[in-house]
């Protein structure tokens, strides 16, 4: 089987009405990422940074996956599929993608301030004074502006065998993550799926598909799962 990779931001779960980062409207512009983004937050108002990402696992709980997260799913019949997801919401899990990695960490989950690698699944609110049985404060399972990205290296080893990747949702403004395709194989297939002219990654066999999600994913798997069937993929 040919190995795919679906490389998804923001932009995949906006019509699941989770809000993106950097259009207008999007959550960099009602929120200031050095008050609720970053350990310096954390450390000088960690109720401030809870009630954030308490407010965005809420949101998280009541979205549903919509018709692009479907459709990846349908992939799998096909291809080898990975998804790398800047996301931390669960919407591909939901959908059925079975093989998903959270490059910037998962709201679903809780980990002691002190330890990375303790996690928790959590699905209500964090508050000041939630410990660990070791007695350590909780914090969020997500990777801060700032933070190192251990999924980064997981993530390059995949992007290194892909045979076609999907890029779907994502401004591609925020690094490691962001310079990920790079790993590539240069003759790799890539699809980019986005409704704005964002800046394209430079590969040769590049398609940039500009539309919503649920419109452009559908197309991309529709094309990828009929070229599999004569093998031109
Ligand atoms: N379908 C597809 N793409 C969309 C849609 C849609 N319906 N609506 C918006 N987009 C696109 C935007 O045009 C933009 O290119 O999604 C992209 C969202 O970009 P960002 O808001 O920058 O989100 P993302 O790239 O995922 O951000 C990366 O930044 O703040 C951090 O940790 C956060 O993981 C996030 C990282």
């Amino acid at each position: 089987m040919k190995r795919l990779v679906i490389f998804s931001g923001a932009g995949m779960s906006a019509e699941s009405g989770l809000k993106t980062f950097r259009d207008s409207g999007g959550l960099w512009e009602e929120f200031d990422i050095e008050e609720v983004a970053t350990p310096e937050a954390w450390q000088a108002n960690p109720k401030l940074v809870l009630d954030f990402y308490n407010m965005r696992r809420k949101q998280v709980l009541e979205a549903e996956p919509n018709a692009a997260h479907e459709a990846l799913v349908l992939l799998e019949d096909k291809f080898d599929v990975q998804v790398i997801t800047q996301n931390i919401d669960d919407l591909h899990e939901r959908a059925g993608s079975s093989k998903v990695l959270h490059l910037h960490g998962e709201i679903l989950k809780a980990r002691p301030e002190n330890d990375a690698l303790r996690l928790y699944p959590i699905q209500h609110d964090l508050n000041i004074g939630d410990v660990c049985e070791l007695g350590a404060q909780l914090r969020p399972h997500v990777v801060w502006f700032g933070e190192e990205v251990p999924e980064m290296l997981r993530a390059v080893e995949v992007m290194r065998k892909a045979h076609v990747v999907v890029i779907v949702g994502t401004s591609l403004n925020v690094y490691p993550a962001a310079g990920l395709i790079h790993y590539a194989p240069k003759r790799v297939q890539c699809y980019v799926v986005d409704p704005e002219e964002i800046q394209q990654p430079k590969l040769k066999n590049l398609k940039f598909i500009q539309a919503r999600a649920s419109v452009g994913v559908p197309t991309v798997v529709d094309a990828l799962l009929a070229m599999s069937e004569v093998d031109q993929v």
